[in-house]
């Protein structure tokens, strides 16, 4: 793998970024760091999806079909790249990012943990995510303050598969959530019964990035283009609280249950 590239790309946060993601669960850059890094980062990401690599066993999956399902993936995923190349957290995106997403929660950087994974659609067939809110993944037990980050590494539009938020759906509860097929062992969920009408794309150049709200109904359409669609994705948190209510959210033990039995878990 090439030495990462050192030029520094330097980020100010305005207020208006600021106020636009408080009001909406959602806001947008154009750039978040250099071509040359964006290079350096294509070059990861397509060596770590060749490899089938992550950064923990089982941590490349197809997101829209069961796990290890044969044939050609629709919508692969890496999780946790940055436990697989560290080099992934001295890029000027990990930084920036980190600072914006401080900026927006009004919390200290030195406060915020982060984990990453990495999602292709690849050209043709890479698969649609329907509408979900991030948060119904995690611990129903917990109560999270985090920003997720999400940066293509190819220029994104409605054809292959840019960003689409619900502007002021974060301010909602969680909804309930089922998985892709209503399978488990399908890891992507699904909500049922959006209005799609206040839809917002946020069709960017490589390197743009956008934030977005743990509750921020979300979802990004299918590539039906010739060209591939690489994202890097990071979540920044504050350490998750305790709930005093516990959530009802069966969809998650199910899916736990799911990833347990998978045979491939010792080799990956
Ligand atoms: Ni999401």
């Amino acid at each position: 793998m090439r030495a990462l590239p050192s030029a520094s790309f330097e980020i100010t946060v305005d207020d208006a970024l600021v106020s636009s993601f408080r009001r909406d669960g959602f806001a947008s850059i154009e750039r978040i760091t250099t071509d040359e890094e964006v290079a350096w980062l294509r070059e990861v990401f397509d060596e770590l999806f060749a490899e089938r690599r992550a950064g923990i066993p089982g941590g490349y999956f197809d997101l829209s079909r069961p796990y290890d399902a044969p044939g050609p993936d629709h919508l692969p995923q890496v999780l946790f790249p940055e436990l697989a190349v560290p080099e992934l957290r001295r890029t000027q995106l990990h930084r920036n990012a980190r600072t914006i997403s401080a900026a927006l929660l009004g919390t200290d950087a030195g406060d915020l943990q982060s984990w990453g994974h990495l999602i292709h659609k690849p050209a043709h067939h890479g698969e649609q995510i329907p509408w979900h809110q991030d948060e119904a993944y995690w611990e129903p037990h917990l109560s999270y303050v985090a920003v997720g980050t999400w940066v293509p590494l190819d220029d994104v539009d409605l054809a292959n598969g840019c960003m689409c938020f619900l502007p002021g759906s974060h301010l909602g509860e969680v909804r309930p959530h089922r998985h892709i097929d209503d399978d488990p062992s399908v890891h992507g969920l699904v909500t049922d019964g959006v209005d799609p009408t206040p839809m917002v794309p946020v069709p960017l150049r490589a390197g743009g990035a956008t934030f977005h709200h743990p509750r921020t109904l979300h979802h990004t359409p299918a590539n039906t283009t010739d060209r591939q669609r690489r994202a890097v994705a990071a979540e920044f948190q504050t350490q998750p609280t305790p709930r005093d209510t516990v959530d009802d959210r069966p969809w998650v033990d199910a899916g736990k249950a799911a990833w347990a039995e998978r045979s491939t878990l010792d080799h990956r």
